[in-house]
């Protein structure tokens, strides 16, 4: 609509709202904790953004974030009901809240007729992900999931590989990996008790090893999961200790800081997956993907930002050969902040809100990577292995 003098907003045949590109979006956050401050950092560097509102259920919090970050005259609300009741003219939302709240907050926002950028894990189960869906559905709005990774040019190319189809048939993949010795309480308490984060090393770095992987070849649908959840480290008082943190942090431990999964997936695929946020080990492995006509092996990474130690390689055969082929990492300057996955996540979303466009990050893909989180939180549960249905919406 470029060029054009059109009204404010025009209904797509999608239902929403194109905004008229000469207007600035009119955006909101919905939790103003750590990862809203990176939001917040993406915003500012766009001149079609006003940042009008934000809400925190911490009395006081989103006034002190929109002062840290030198935002004026953006209102502030003790939640996120009370925000987008009070604020008709809101575009678009980041929710920054804790795993707990993803899905309350999502659906309000779609239900009162607002944009979604919505923080990764989509939500905490199965069914919080399929209600998500229905309300987007009723929309017509546009929700995205907070996987910056996948506008990272060196996980791009693990698609690219897998769709070049250099690999063949892929019939095997092992994915995951974790910290020796890392979870994650720098700013209080919120991941690691059952009441906030619901879900723990799974819910933080397990969902992008599982994004990185699926979004390669496909997001093919899980079938069957066995699951093991564990959490030796989280329990122990001694492992808080050596942090300088309060040994009681063991008491509010409610998480796994361990999981394994075996996934059947469509197509005749085993996903075999692991995450820790704490383990006596370096590396439970590489990430691969083994395939008929060749392997990649994409070395151990938390996904999150991007990042890769080491290139891939490419492992084959020709002539008789066994052949080892390095795909060279692509530099990402990280002086262009317009270069960074964090920013390249805010852009893609507000350009699909303003153009009317589809979601980057679409929920129809990461209600299977919630599946198979929730299937091996079921599925440790009971002992045995499971098998995953999910309804259309
Ligand atoms: N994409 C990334 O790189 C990345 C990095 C870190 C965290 N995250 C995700 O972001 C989410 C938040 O993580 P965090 O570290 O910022 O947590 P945090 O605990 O620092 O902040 C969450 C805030 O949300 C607020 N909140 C919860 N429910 C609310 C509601 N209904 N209305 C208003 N405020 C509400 C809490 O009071 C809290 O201040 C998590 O789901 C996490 O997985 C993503």
């Amino acid at each position: 609509m470029a060029g054009e003098n059109l009204d404010a907003f025009k209904n797509t045949a999608s239902g929403n709202k194109e905004i008229d590109a000469s207007k600035k979006v009119k955006v909101g956050i919905i939790g103003t904790g750590w990862i809203a401050g990176a939001h917040i950092q993406q915003y500012l560097q766009m001149p079609d953004v006003e940042i009008i509102a934000g809400a925190d259920l911490i009395p006081g919090k989103a006034e002190a974030f929109f002062k840290e970050n030198g935002v004026t005259g953006a209102r502030c609300y003790p939640d996120h009901v009370s925000m987008l009741d009070a604020e008709p003219e809101l575009d678009a939302v980041s929710i920054c809240t804790y795993n707990k709240t993803h899905a309350e907050c999502a659906i309000y926002a779609l239900k009162k007729g607002v944009n979604v950028l919505l923080e990764k894990p989509m939500c905490v189960t199965t069914e919080e992900a399929l209600e998500i869906m229905k309300a987007e559905k009723e929309s017509g709005k546009i929700i995205s999931i907070g996987f910056q990774p996948r506008l990272d040019p060196n996980m791009q190319k693990i698609k690219a590989i897998v769709d070049s189809g250099v690999l063949g048939k892929i019939y095997y993949i092992q994915t995951g990996g974790g910290r020796r010795h890392g979870i994650p309480t720098p700013f209080g308490t919120t991941f690691i008790q059952e009441d906030t984060g619901v879900i723990g090393a799974m819910g933080d770095i397990g969902c992008y090893s599982l994004d990185m992987v699926l979004n390669a070849i496909g997001y093919p649908k899980p079938l069957t999961v066995t699951g093991y959840t564990s959490n030796f480290f989280g329990k122990d008082p001694h492992y808080f200790e050596m942090d300088g943190k309060p040994a009681e942090y063991a008491d509010l431990f409610g998480v796994e800081d361990f999981a394994a999964g075996f996934v059947r997936l469509e197509g005749g695929i085993i996903l075999d997956f692991r995450i820790a946020w704490a383990m006596h080990l370096d590396t439970p492995g590489d990430t691969i993907i083994m395939g008929s006509k060749a392997s990649l092996r994409i070395p151990s990474t938390e996904c999150w930002n991007g990042e890769l130690d080491k290139p891939m390689v490419i492992y084959t055969e020709v002539a008789g050969s066994q052949l080892e082929t390095v795909v060279p990492k692509i530099f990402v300057d990280p002086n262009d902040p317009t270069q960074s996955c964090f920013y390249k996540k805010v852009r893609s979303f507000l350009d699909a809100v303003k153009e009317g466009g589809k979601a980057p990050v679409p929920t129809s893909q990461i209600l299977y990577n919630q599946a198979i989180i929730d299937g091996i939180v079921k599925s440790a549960k009971i002992g045995k292995e499971i098998a995953i249905e999910l309804p259309e919406v």
